[in-house]
């Protein structure tokens, strides 16, 4: 049996080394997984889909006893979750009763850029907002979070984030899990650094500022540790890492393989089988995992298995969380052969290569040597041009540098190579955000189809924050 390490890791802030390591575990009893609601539709119209969302201060009993103060939407810490179809009119209603601006970015989704929520839509305390669109992308699970200009890693981090997941045609029509709550479940996961009092206030250390901040805590749906009773069956795991900066190396205790379905996206065309799962800030994967060969009562935890530069917390793995296996037998779900198909962009149909430079430790993270300025459009696309972006991340500081989660605002793109080798089987469908290591170039293809002014950016909020985000604008 492989030892994991029951939660949690150390007090101190400085994460680099910790001469008197002190676990919170004491504080904490594991409870069930909150499951986020699904938001409803408040609009009688058949043609429109309504949604309230309200941003606010809230308090969340993470530690036992204790409440830390948090942020959410329409309730104390993240947020519901938005469902809709493709093909659906959606409104959203979005109020600001924080006490500071705000703006609501939906990432992943295929808008334009007024739609989009990026930093130039600012919403102020007391104020609404509310965007409109149609979904004109495949079944994918999105996700929506702050993105005001040097305060989207402490808005997020204190608790605003939600998922967004669309259906379609193929997701309808797969026998797959997609029972919501019940057999399909949204797994958020992100870190926080808490200490024994409760508080989850962003305060990043000097460390933080410029690795992006890593935590002491692993929560998961807002909670620490939780268990999940599953049926003895096919579950489906909507994973999000929703982390500020920490990227994460996902296994199950027992060895166990599962199956990646999805990718940022929407599904992969076939299933794919893995022991281990690399998720970067902000990059999502559904997963299919089998627990009909397990006993009732039998607890299978999902670990992190970490060990980044200066980032070892833990000798062990580290529990994120458990599921637990109880006697009621599921539908039998087999792994499906195809999932769905997808049409590769070719990149001969590319009109330009435009490359992306990432660079830079502490506070001076650049892309193509520039640092972020809201007054600048750092490139110009026309409209329905299909392009490639060759995304690359030069080595720089005295450790070689740093791994950089690349995310491009409005579009979903494919991944033509790394280093020039195909990707691997997991990043063959639609992704927007993709993990670049030092010294690795990635090069991504798509089409713009949406007109406006759109972000990329490292999707370390720290980093994002201290200005590694570049503009482009679509005409
Ligand atoms: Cu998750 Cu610029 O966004
Ligand atoms: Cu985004
Ligand atoms: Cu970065």
């Amino acid at each position: 049996v492989i030892g994991v390490t029951l939660l949690l890791l150390y007090l101190s802030k400085d994460d680099t080394s910790s001469s008197n390591p002190s676990d919170l575990s004491n504080l904490v009893e594991s409870k069930p997984l909150p499951i986020p609601p699904l938001l409803e539709d408040v609009n009688p119209d058949p043609n429109l889909a309504e949604f309230h969302l309200t941003a606010q201060h809230g308090v969340t009993e993470i530690l036992d006893g204790i409440e830390s103060e948090t942020l959410g939407y329409n309730g104390n810490i993240l947020g519901p979750v938005i469902k809709v179809h493709e093909g659906d009119r959606v409104k959203v209603v979005m109020k600001n009763d924080l006490r500071e601006a705000t703006t609501l970015h939906w990432h992943g989704l295929r808008v334009d850029g007024e739609n989009d929520g990026g930093p130039h839509s600012g919403i102020k305390p007391g104020e609404t907002w509310e965007p409109e669109f149609t979904i004109e992308q495949p079944a994918a699970t999105l996700w929506y979070h702050p993105h005001r200009m040097h305060a989207t890693a402490k808005q997020v981090y204190e608790g605003l984030a939600g998922l967004f997941i669309i259906e379609d045609a193929v997701s309808d029509s797969l026998p797959i899990p997609k029972d919501y709550g019940v057999n399909d479940f949204p797994i958020i996961i992100q870190d926080k650094q808490l200490d024994a009092s409760g508080n989850m206030q962003y305060d990043p250390g000097m460390n933080d500022m410029m690795m992006g901040l890593y935590g002491n805590a692993y929560l998961v749906n807002g909670a620490i540790s939780p268990y999940l009773e599953v049926p003895k069956g096919m579950v489906r795991l909507r994973l999000l890492n929703g982390s500020n900066g920490r990227t994460y190396h996902f296994e199950l205790h027992n060895g166990q393989e599962f199956y990646q379905i999805a990718s940022d996206g929407g599904f992969l065309e076939k299933p794919v089988e893995m022991t281990s799962l690399t998720l970067s800030p902000a990059e999502r994967a559904e997963i299919l995992v089998d627990f009909s060969a397990l006993e009732t009562g039998d607890e299978i935890t999902l670990i992190d298995t970490v060990s980044e530069l200066g980032k070892t917390i833990s000798e062990d793995e580290v529990e994120v969380m458990k599921f637990t296996v109880t006697d009621t037998e599921s539908e039998a779900y087999p792994i499906p052969e195809q999932l769905t198909e997808i049409d590769t962009i070719d990149p001969a149909d590319a009109v330009v290569t435009r490359e992306m430079v990432m660079a830079g430790v502490g506070s001076t993270l650049t892309i193509n040597d520039k640092s972020m300025d809201m007054g600048v459009i750092d490139e110009v696309v026309n409209l329905n041009d299909t392009e490639i972006w060759e995304v690359s991340n030069k080595r720089t500081g005295v450790q070689g540098g740093m791994a950089h989660p690349f995310h491009l605002h409005g579009v979903q793109f494919q991944v033509i190579d790394r280093d020039g080798n195909p990707p691997p089987a997991n990043e063959t469908g639609w992704k927007d955000t993709i993990l670049v290591e030092p010294g690795e170039t990635v090069r991504i293809i798509t089409t713009f189809n949406h007109k406006g002014i759109f972000m990329y950016h490292c999707h370390i909020l720290e980093h994002e924050d201290a200005g590694m985000m570049g503009q482009y604008e679509v005409k």
